[in-house]
């Protein structure tokens, strides 16, 4: 078995994985998301003092499973380095006290492989991961071979809904609450530009989106909010379709993913749904339980690197902010 942990941004998680038959025998997260509401966003040190008092505790439950470990898996990048570092240190002590090798693990490679928690992988792969530190799309042939074909330029589309709803003083994480609200609004009311939309580039851009959502969140009142909300996500997820749609003229997918915390937003998975149709091309979405962040996925990633014995030493483990990928 393999224990993986996850704390590269304000969510502690842990999780056992059995090797031979990829199942997940054990998981469990505890997420800082009502200590971080007040401030309408993720304040790195206390997410570290949370990360610190919260994985010891999930550890504990795991003792049982302690004889049985062969690695230890734990997301070394890309997030918070105070976030991640607790991970590590966590890691590296498991490592030492049950003499066990460690595995450090990229996380976007970890949602890719959400996709596959007990089950067997499927590439070669599209993936657009969105999430609230990355907008971008890969190519995915294998497990090292991992081709980004577009990415954001500056804050990602997850990061956007967070900013939208704390303007709306809608608390934190954004995505789920000014998802709920849009259901209700009326998409056409606010006529937002779409970002990038002359641009020839296969890129993304929200901070020009998120500009303007705060320009008519000052005019408005709360009546406003929910057609605010409505017309903000149908943008955000125009500009996706149509990059998307741009990038597929020379590309056309075969099988595509979603992957990241906000492809559980229903709709752009139903808009990327409607994109696919022409192609005829496989939709892949991970179950909503691991799109946002979580040990599961690391495990299940940290498989295909204990099978090729890319382990490090202890000296090796050191934590990177931005991620290579
Ligand atoms: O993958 P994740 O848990 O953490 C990162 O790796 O960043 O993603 C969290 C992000 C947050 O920005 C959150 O607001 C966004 O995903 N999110 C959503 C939805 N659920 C979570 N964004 C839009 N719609 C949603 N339903
Ligand atoms: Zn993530």
């Amino acid at each position: 078995m393999i224990l993986s942990i996850e704390s590269s941004c304000d969510d502690s998680a842990v999780a056992i994985t059995e090797i031979a038959t990829k199942k997940l025998l054990f998981h469990k997260k505890i997420s800082q998301e009502l200590e971080h509401s007040v401030y309408g966003g993720v304040v790195p040190e206390l997410a570290s003092r949370l990360h610190a008092e919260a994985l010891p505790k999930i550890l504990e439950e795991c003792e049982s499973y302690f004889s049985k470990l062969k690695a230890v898996a734990v997301t070394t990048t890309p997030g918070l380095s105070v976030t991640l570092v607790e991970g590590v240190t966590m890691a590296k002590a498991v490592s030492v006290a049950l003499d066990i090798p460690v595995i450090g693990v990229n996380h976007l490679v970890g949602h890719i492989y959400s996709l596959f928690i007990e089950k067997e992988e499927q590439f070669p792969l599209t993936v657009l991961l969105v999430s609230g530190g990355h907008t971008q799309v890969m190519e995915v042939k294998s497990f090292t071979e991992i081709k980004t074909v577009a990415k954001s330029m500056d804050d990602s589309f997850g990061e956007s809904f967070d900013k939208v709803a704390k303007m709306m003083n809608l608390g934190y994480p954004g995505g789920p609450v000014v998802e709920n609200l849009a259901k209700n609004g009326n998409r056409k009311r606010y006529d937002f530009s779409v970002p990038l939309s002359r641009s020839p580039l296969i890129a993304f851009s929200y901070s020009g989106l998120k500009n303007a959502v705060r320009l008519a969140v000052e005019k408005a009142t709360e009546a406003d909010y929910v057609d605010i909300a409505a017309s903000f996500e149908h943008i955000a997820t125009v500009h996706i379709v149509q990059k998307l749609k741009k990038y597929f003229k020379n590309t056309p997918p075969k099988r595509f993913a979603i992957v990241g915390g906000a492809s559980a937003n229903l709709y752009l998975r139903k808009n990327i749904e409607e994109l696919l149709q022409p192609y005829k091309a496989e939709l892949l979405l991970s179950e909503l339980k691991f799109c946002s962040d979580n040990a599961a996925m690391i495990g299940r990633a940290s498989l295909e690197m204990y099978e090729k014995k890319l382990f490090s030493s202890l000296d090796e483990l050191v934590v990177f902010p931005r991620s290579s990928i």
